[in-house]
């Protein structure tokens, strides 16, 4: 028996990728649902090693697939599961915001340590913790950055201005500038509900006449870049696009974010869609030969 790549449905695309990368071979795990809507998972092959590539948008049900199939993996003789998720859901909610929330972080990281023997994911949304080790305890939990590839897709004519959309986007924005010897700026944001945020932006006349290159790790309803593209039209930027690591925004979203200026929009190929521009299959399988996973 061998390490062998497992893809689902949604995902078999980039895990082929993953696995030719590695010379490995990739299999489809089936599912199904039944008329109640639980699902039926089945390993098509066994593995020494197996290698789960999923990323968690829309998770609820994919989480259950995913650990049926760690679970059936093992059933087929896996010694070691692997969870590759490029996208990891529920690491925002680090703490209960309001009286009675569940704090989804520490359940979701402590449910995939108990099912898989390793995780391999990229640009978690973590605000509080410094290492994703602390949101899923005692296995190997591996978090790497978008930002070189994010960086490799930027063009530097005519001094565009990297622009954060609040404070925690500044991570990004500094590593993507900071090689490029490019210039940036970091709005600050205000939330009041799902869809509802405000941002302000110091010195933003520094966009006068001068391509504003949007930088953040998620765009989810779409809201803050699209409050962003509007102070930065308002400053005079004479263009305005987005680069980002995970791009879950529907179809609608892109076209309101497109109506907004948003010239160019571009993402990882994390989350299937498209705006993917960036492969993260090569990152994934170095990642994954260097912690000696495989
Ligand atoms: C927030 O901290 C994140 O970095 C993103 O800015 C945010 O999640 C994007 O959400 P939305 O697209 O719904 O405004």
């Amino acid at each position: 028996m061998i390490t062998v790549v497992f893809g689902f449905e949604d995902s078999m695309a980039a895990a082929e990728r993953l696995g030719v990368l590695l010379e490995l071979p990739t299999f489809q795990v089936e599912t199904r649902r039944f008329p109640d809507r639980e699902c039926l998972v089945r390993m098509p092959a066994p593995a020494r090693t197996a290698i789960l590539y999923r990323s968690l948008n829309d998770p609820d049900g994919k989480i259950v697939e995913l650990l049926l199939a760690a679970s059936a993996a093992r059933d087929r003789g896996a010694e070691r599961v692997i969870l590759v998720a490029p996208y990891l859901a529920y690491m925002r909610q680090d703490r209960a915001f309001h009286p009675g929330e569940a704090v989804s972080q520490r359940v979701i990281g402590r449910l995939i340590a108990d099912h898989f023997d390793a995780l391999l994911t990229v640009d978690p949304h973590l605000h509080r913790i410094a290492d994703l080790s602390e949101a899923v305890p005692g296995i190997p939990a591996i978090s790497l950055s978008a930002a070189p590839l994010l960086a490799s897709l930027i063009d530097r004519a005519g001094h565009p201005v990297i622009i954060g959309p609040d404070d925690e986007s500044r991570q990004w924005t500094q590593s993507i500038a900071a090689p490029l010897g490019l210039d940036m700026l970091v709005a600050s944001k205000e939330r009041s509900g799902d869809r509802d945020v405000s941002l302000t932006l110091p010195e933003a006349d520094r966009v006068r006449g001068r391509p504003a290159i949007l930088v953040d790790d998620i765009i989810s309803s779409g809201r803050t870049l699209i409050e962003a593209a509007r102070l930065l039209r308002a400053a005079g930027a004479l263009s305005v696009e987005a680069l980002v690591t995970h791009c879950l925004a529907t179809a609608a979203d892109l076209a309101l974010m497109r109506a907004e200026g948003m010239e160019r929009i571009s993402s990882t190929d994390s989350v299937n869609g498209p705006t993917n521009k960036a492969c993260l299959a090569p990152r994934l399988s170095q990642a994954l030969q260097e912690h000696g996973l495989i």
